[in-house]
């Protein structure tokens, strides 16, 4: 471990992000009554323009008005590009009830966006006396975000989350898709007649999970467009857990029960994560920094493994 050690992130599920248009109060009760961790309430790209005032008034009335039980509840705000940001933040911060847990800030391209809304938030919450700060969440979604995601993850001690956002993203990068993540067609090797896959959304996904571990931020992955393709969903979400994320987006109440599964530790992984507990313990009494589990190595790095797996189900359950 170098000399600076690794923050821990916020300890809090996180698995399933539910989004939910604010200019469709109708499902605001259902979203409210759905397994996700977190519900994102939208302003920014589901809400048309001429719908901008009327989203955030029924954002702020539902935020007190609905029982949201223990959901982490954020508010995705337009982008600082907008004319609509600055509203969002003063209407949110002066008119939403404590219930406002975090607000969401897309396309973020530099630690200095992030800075400009910390900065207006720290003054409402001064002026209006509110007890309980607000925190961040990003989307990393440009070409900039992506260049300085280790600035941005660094950017403030609001920040608790960061996620990729596919679909803007790509459009930034000018990538040759409108598929809103997952597998892309033209992507892959050739080796005589046989085609392999590979994932155009790995290395954003890595440095993403990098800049965030090591300032102690929740990795998140972002929406997955067809949601008719379960089988695509949840191979999108293995890779994206695999990788180090913590969870992934929900456009459609249908994605929450495939997320919560693939960012759950399953009960074999668990028992497995013990059992390397247990048979390190062993070796430990018997004065080796290795030994072997089920035919392979095992040592003190592999208990580090372990725990991050069991810690992540004690947290789970213990929410
Ligand atoms: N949260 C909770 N419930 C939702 C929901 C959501 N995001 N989206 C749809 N539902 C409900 C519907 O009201 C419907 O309920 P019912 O069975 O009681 O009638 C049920 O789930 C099935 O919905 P369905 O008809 O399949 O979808 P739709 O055509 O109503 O809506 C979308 C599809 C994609 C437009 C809608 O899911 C949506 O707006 N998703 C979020 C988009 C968003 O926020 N994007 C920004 C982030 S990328
Ligand atoms: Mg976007």
């Amino acid at each position: 471990m170098s000399f600076r050690i690794q923050p821990p992130a916020p300890a809090r599920p996180n698995r399933c992000q539910l989004f939910g248009p604010g200019s469709r109060p109708a499902i605001f009760e259902k979203m409210a009554a759905s397994a996700a961790d977190v519900i994102n309430l939208d302003l920014e790209d589901s809400v048309a323009p001429s719908d901008k005032d009327e989203a955030r008034a029924n954002i702020i009335k539902a935020l007190s008005d609905v029982d949201w039980g223990n959901k982490y509840m954020s508010v995705r705000i337009n982008g600082l590009d907008t004319p609509y940001w600055y509203r969002d933040v003063v209407d949110l911060l002066e008119q939403a009830g404590d219930r406002l847990d975090q607000i969401m800030i897309p396309k973020v391209g530099c630690a200095a966006d992030v800075y400009a809304v910390d900065a207006l938030v720290t003054a409402i919450e001064t002026a209006k006396g509110r007890s309980k700060p607000i925190s961040f969440e990003v989307i990393i979604e440009s070409a900039a975000g992506i260049a300085h995601a280790e600035e941005i993850a660094a950017s403030s001690p609001r920040l608790q989350a960061m996620s990729l956002g596919a679909a803007d993203f790509a459009a930034s990068m000018g990538m040759q898709t409108t598929g809103i993540g997952g597998t892309q067609e033209n992507y892959y090797m050739q080796r005589g007649e046989d085609q392999f896959w590979s994932d155009p959304w790995h290395w954003a996904q890595a440095k993403i999970v990098a800049a965030c571990r090591t300032h102690g931020v929740l990795p998140v992955d972002g929406p997955f467009g067809d949601f008719s393709d379960d089988a695509g969903f949840v191979a999108q979400a293995r890779r994206s857990a695999t990788l180090g994320m913590v969870g992934k987006w929900a456009i459609h109440p249908k994605q929450i029960a495939l997320a919560n599964d693939v960012f759950t530790p399953s009960e074999a992984q668990v028992t497995e994560a013990r059992e390397i507990l247990a048979a390190m313990e062993q070796a430990k009494a018997n004065g080796e920094g290795a030994t072997v589990y089920k035919g392979r190595l095992v040592d003190i790095a592999s208990i580090k493994q372990a725990e991050v797996i069991v810690r992540q189900s004690e947290m789970i359950a213990a929410s």
